[in-house]
């Protein structure tokens, strides 16, 4: 299994590119199934979670063809076509690769009238069920039965529109459900959704297929369904958590970033933090400046929040940073439970952090040391990365292909600007 290798104490300056958000690229991979028509997406970031989303789409009858400036690169375009739905079962093998595998459930009801599809996999952050995916999809008139691992969703007549309130805030969920309702008979209501921007993106490109969708950004979907959706192209916007992960890392070294292809608005929950914490974020004309002017950060609490609070997805990442402060942060995660598993080895490194139940007390160290070190979920692994970045010495983190699931071409990436950083192949 491929490593990377880290060695630390560089200070980061120059440009780096962002690529599309793999968490909007998930959902409206998915969105193909919905039309017999041709569904074109740029900006397409090439990971290894993009590659599982074909593989799953394939089988059910999507013709998918990936070409832009060569097929290695960033912004790719992707064209999905789902002229015929061949098969409406999502197997095991390939959903247990990617939690995600179960946004191809609403779809295929929704047009067909069933599916089959294997309860899903994921990162191992806590239990994530699918329940709220269920009970809505219920309320949308399907029937839905779990059996030897599967969910099997049935609506021979069609789905009929109908008001789903979300007891609390669940991305995949609302977009699911998004996706079922634009097909649907009548109209849908989908209370207190999520309105992160990747619901925004997925839902601008329902409209431009043809979906009537009201209240986009706000916590309050209303539908009114139509028979058939058509072709779009759409561009996949870009992705908040890598702009956010390498805002973290100019910050961790003291360095000057400027982050391009990206908007400051996806990160402005982080932005704060940072702000508070004493590093400058500004937008340029292209993009963020993130930079470091007293060469240190200062502790500051933070509390993970559905969008636009702070995102879970970060948490780990500016966990790093603040293992690396000035004083202390109390850092909270509200949204999954045992999502604190970069705590150990972080610690490995020298960071002193105390976990009480969903908050963890982070006190700054004077300087963090390289180590050799793994994790088990894909933003725990960037926020040792991070971490390695700062530390002194080697660090080794194992497991790479965690990262490789949403970071393209990360030791690239930040070997531009100048960090000492490589992938070890193995073998
Ligand atoms: C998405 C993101 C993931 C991010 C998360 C929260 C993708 C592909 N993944 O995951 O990177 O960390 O949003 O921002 O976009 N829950 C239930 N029942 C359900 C659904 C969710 O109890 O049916 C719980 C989950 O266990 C979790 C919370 O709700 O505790 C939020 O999960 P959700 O927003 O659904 O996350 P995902 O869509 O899986």
């Amino acid at each position: 299994m491929d490593r990377i290798r880290i060695r630390g104490g560089n200070r980061l300056s120059g440009t780096l590119p962002i690529s599309g958000a793999k968490n909007a690229a998930l959902p409206l991979m998915a969105a193909a199934l919905l039309t017999d028509k041709t569904l074109t997406l740029s900006n397409l970031p090439y990971l290894a979670d993009i590659t599982s989303m074909s593989n799953l789409l394939l089988p059910l009858g999507v013709s998918v063809s990936v070409n832009g400036n060569g097929s290695a690169r960033a912004g790719r375009v992707i064209e999905l076509t789902a002229a015929r739905i061949a098969d409406t079962t999502a197997p095991y093998d390939l959903v247990r690769k990617m939690r995600a595998s179960i946004l191809v459930l609403g779809p295929l009801v929704a047009r067909c009238g069933e599916a089959q599809v294997s309860l899903p996999g994921g990162c191992a952050i806590g239990t994530r069920p699918v329940d709220l995916h269920l009970k809505g999809l219920e309320h949308l008139g399907a029937e839905i039965e779990l059996d030897s691992g599967y969910v099997r969703a049935k609506a021979p007549k069609g789905l009929r529109g109908g008001q789903v309130v979300f007891p609390f805030v669940s991305v995949g969920a609302t977009e699911n459900l998004l996706m079922a309702a634009c097909l649907a008979k009548g109209e849908s209501q989908l209370v207190n959704a999520a309105r992160e921007p990747e619901i925004v993106d997925l839902a601008r490109c329902l409209v431009a297929m043809g979906a009537k969708i009201d209240g986009i950004g706000t916590d309050k979907l209303t539908v009114q369904g139509v028979d058939r959706l058509g072709a779009a192209s759409h561009r996949i916007v870009p992705d908040r958590i890598e702009t956010g992960t390498y805002a973290v890392a100019a910050a961790i070294t003291g360095g000057d970033i400027e982050l391009v292809d990206t908007e400051i608005g996806l990160i402005e929950a982080l932005g704060e933090i940072l702000d508070a914490g004493g590093i400058s974020v500004t937008a340029t004309g292209r993009g963020v400046r993130v930079s470091c002017p007293n060469g240190r950060v200062r502790g500051v609490d933070v509390m993970t929040e559905p969008f636009p609070g702070f995102p879970t997805d970060l948490q780990a990442q500016i966990m790093a940073l603040m293992a690396t402060a000035d004083g202390a942060a109390m850092i909270t995660e509200t949204i999954f439970e045992n999502r604190f598993m970069h705590v150990p080895e972080l610690m490995r490194m020298g960071a002193n952090i105390n976990v009480h139940g969903a908050s963890a007390m982070v006190r700054g160290a004077k300087q963090l040391k390289g180590a050799p070190v793994m994790a088990t979920d894909l933003r725990a692994s960037v926020s040792l990365v991070l971490a390695g970045l700062a530390a002194e010495g080697e660090t080794i983190v194992n497991r790479v292909y965690h990262l490789d699931r949403g970071y393209e071409r990360l030791e690239e990436k930040l070997a531009a600007c100048g960090a000492d950083v490589e992938r070890l192949k193995s073998g």
